[in-house]
């Protein structure tokens, strides 16, 4: 039966993470995978999350299956997040909200759904992308094609071939857009460019999936998802994914939703009842804890600004050791201008270094990346930030 079977290649990401683990190098450093950890090294575990913990240990409840598209409080604690609690859309009822198995989940039954309603269109994802946008739509039944997005040359955007490419996109097709803190290369664009984005996608009819991983990373929860009230103002229909996997540190609960926003309370709940089926027919229903602990802190004004405030500690942390990483490669004999971190936005900084160069710190120097560059700059801490350093200054 098997043995036609090939050998897939490695996820480009998270099968890193294999092979750091396995690495016996004691100085060795993952700026691999997307994840947070506090100066001491630390996957935090956040306050608001213990607290929140806490109290549902001392009224412990039985796990009955939970409704097919999750908690309602935490489906509503979304939207008030994604669109805003007073938000016309909310209050209209045009939002359709279910929660997902992280942000991951979240592309996964748009992009079923999207199938199911529009099946001959193209999905155009940002070159480059994250790396699973492409491998999440093609596995959908999508042909994923790009736009241009990041011009090594200017380190920065190619807007114009963005926005070129928009605009002779055929109607109806998918584009994947990344509502703040652009992974992998940490260059958003600005609010002026927005406009003009959402014009091409209603002139030419497009249909905009928004990923929004980072919602709280870039400048803060309201600026991050402020683009989303653009979208909303536009007067489209579009797809948001979240995540709450980076946001509260629960990566491994898988805490993520979808939200579609429609026209009317009637079309949203025709759309609710198909993404329904998307789920029942994959997974059936989402697990209970990690989305009891979102909608706990979200819902209860304490913990909410607690959260807020723990939020705005890793945003802080990352943006000062993007100034530290500059500092300290000049420092390392780094010649070439590294000011552009600082540039950059998010978890990640793109730095430019070859696939090459990538291989070499890993392989001699125990320090992970993936291949296209990226660096996980919410992963470097005050003790490894030097050895990080020295390390890239060699294979430069
Ligand atoms: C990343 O880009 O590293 C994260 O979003 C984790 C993932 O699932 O790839």
């Amino acid at each position: 039966l098997f043995t036609a079977v090939e050998m897939a290649p490695r996820d480009p990401i998270l099968g890193l993470n294999e092979q750091f683990n396995a690495d016996q190098n004691p100085r060795k450093v993952n700026l691999g995978v997307g994840v947070y950890y506090d100066d001491a090294g630390k996957l935090p575990l956040l306050e608001c999350v213990q607290i929140a913990e806490k109290q549902m240990m001392e009224a412990p409840k039985a796990r009955g299956y939970l409704p097919i598209d999750g908690i309602v409080a935490y489906d509503s604690a979304v939207k008030s997040l994604v669109f805003g609690a007073d938000s016309e859309p909310v209050k209209s009822n045009r939002v359709a909200t279910v929660q997902a198995l992280g942000g991951t989940g979240g592309l996964k039954i748009g992009a079923d759904f999207l199938k199911k309603i529009n099946p001959n269109a193209k999905v155009l994802i940002s070159d480059p992308s994250w790396e699973n946008h492409r491998a999440l739509f093609t596995q959908a039944g999508f042909t994923v094609e790009s736009y241009p997005y990041y011009n090594a040359a200017t380190r920065g955007i190619d807007f114009d071939g963005m926005l070129g490419a928009l605009n002779a996109a055929a109607e109806g097709t998918i584009v994947v857009l990344h509502a703040c803190c652009h992974n992998p290369t940490g260059y958003d664009i600005t609010a002026a460019q927005w406009d003009q984005v959402i014009a091409a996608v209603k002139a030419r009819k497009l249909v905009p999936f928004l990923d929004m991983a980072y919602q709280g990373f870039g400048y803060g929860i309201a600026e991050d998802g402020a683009v989303i009230q653009k979208f909303v103002a536009a007067g489209l229909s579009f797809f948001v994914s979240t995540s709450f996997s980076k946001s509260f540190s629960l990566y491994g609960e898988r805490v993520g939703a979808l939200s579609v926003l429609c026209q009317d309370a009637e079309e949203t709940s025709r759309v609710l009842s198909q993404l329904k089926i998307m789920i029942r027919t994959n997974y059936s229903n989402p697990p209970t804890h990690g989305g009891q602990v979102c909608a706990m802190v979200l819902n209860t004004p304490e913990l909410r600004a607690l959260w807020e405030k723990e939020l705005a500690g890793m945003r802080t942390r990352i943006k000062q050791m993007r100034v530290t990483l500059v500092e300290k490669l000049k420092a390392a004999g780094v010649k070439q201008d590294m000011s552009f971190i600082t540039q950059q936005i998010g978890m990640f900084s793109y730095s430019g270094l070859t696939k090459d160069q990538m291989v070499r710190l890993r392989n001699e120097f125990g320090v992970y990346g993936t291949d296209t560059g990226r660096m996980c700059v919410a992963a470097l801490n005050s003790q490894n930030i030097d050895y990080v350093c020295e390390s890239i200054a060699k294979v430069l």
